[in-house]
């Protein structure tokens, strides 16, 4: 299916590895002129430099989304590079784990700037472009913890929900303006963080025997329910929340 996006501008952050480099790659595929933004310069070139070629265009551009002026600078860059931004992807790294009687006060306001706020700025920063032109698209990667929180994950089980609550909210607002906000949440998906998380091997598979489908994601499989989220064909999804979780989360709604 042509998702009717060529040509478009894209941000996507927390591009140069895993979920946000399969959105990236996906967008380009489909014709999208896409800015990849990581912290990490040498990473992000060379998966920039793997996407070239493609029917779309790869720029990267470093960046940290927990910290504000480098958002602003890094959507001012965009802009100048490519042109206003038509899909905004907003993803990063997670926070890190930890139980609620082991998080502090510091601990807290990192994972606010990191997982909330990136978001809310990245969406502000972007908006008046996308209400002037009459299009735009927001995605967020989230995580099923909105659906059904995770063990000690107590920061990223936090943040993922006011994200949620946010992009809701905001939705309503620029809809009428053709600007929908949409989240993913990705269910466990073999990335680095996974990695990260998970790395003894029994807990793995233990992990893996309580999913539906019996497997990890991979990120393409992500990449895919967002792709859909930023298309033409998806002007009237807005507010919504995609999980894609092999069937771990059993809840009705
Ligand atoms: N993998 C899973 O099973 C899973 C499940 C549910 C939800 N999620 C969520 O989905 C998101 C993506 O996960 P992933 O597994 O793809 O992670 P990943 O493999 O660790 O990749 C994270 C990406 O974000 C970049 N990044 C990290 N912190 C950043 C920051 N402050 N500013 C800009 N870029 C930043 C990283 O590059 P640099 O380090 O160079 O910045 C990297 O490109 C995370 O929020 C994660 O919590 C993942």
């Amino acid at each position: 299916m042509d998702l009717q996006i060529a040509g478009k501008t894209a941000l996507v952050t927390g591009a140069s590895k895993g979920i946000g480099l399969a959105i990236a790659e996906g967008l380009v595929a489909e014709g999208a002129r896409v800015v990849m933004a990581a912290r990490d310069q040498s990473d992000l070139a060379a998966a920039a430099e793997r996407l070239r070629g493609g029917p779309g265009e790869a720029v990267a551009i470093a960046s940290d989304v927990a910290d504000p002026s480098r958002i602003r600078r890094l959507v001012d860059d965009a802009r100048q590079r490519l042109g206003p931004i038509d899909i905004l992807v907003a993803n990063a790294g997670g926070p890190p784990a930890g139980p609620p009687s082991r998080l502090d006060d510091a601990d807290w306001a990192r994972a606010v700037e990191l997982t909330l706020m990136s978001a809310v700025r990245l969406a502000r920063a972007v908006l008046p472009d996308m209400r002037e032109r009459g299009w735009g698209r927001i995605v967020n990667v989230t995580s099923l913890s909105v659906k059904q929180p995770i063990g000690d994950l107590t920061l990223s089980n936090a943040m993922r929900s006011a994200v949620t609550a946010f992009a809701r909210t905001l939705a309503g607002e620029v809809a009428a303006a053709g600007v929908t906000v949409n989240n993913v949440a990705p269910g466990y998906t073999s990335t680095e963080r996974l990695e990260q998380l998970f790395a003894d091997d029994y807990a793995k598979a233990r992990l893996m025997a309580s999913i539906p489908v019996k497997r990890f994601a991979q990120p393409f499989e992500i990449a895919a329910a967002a792709l859909y989220l930023c298309s033409e064909q998806a002007a009237y999804v807005t507010g919504q929340t995609l999980v894609v979780d092999g069937g771990m989360v059993a809840s009705t709604y």
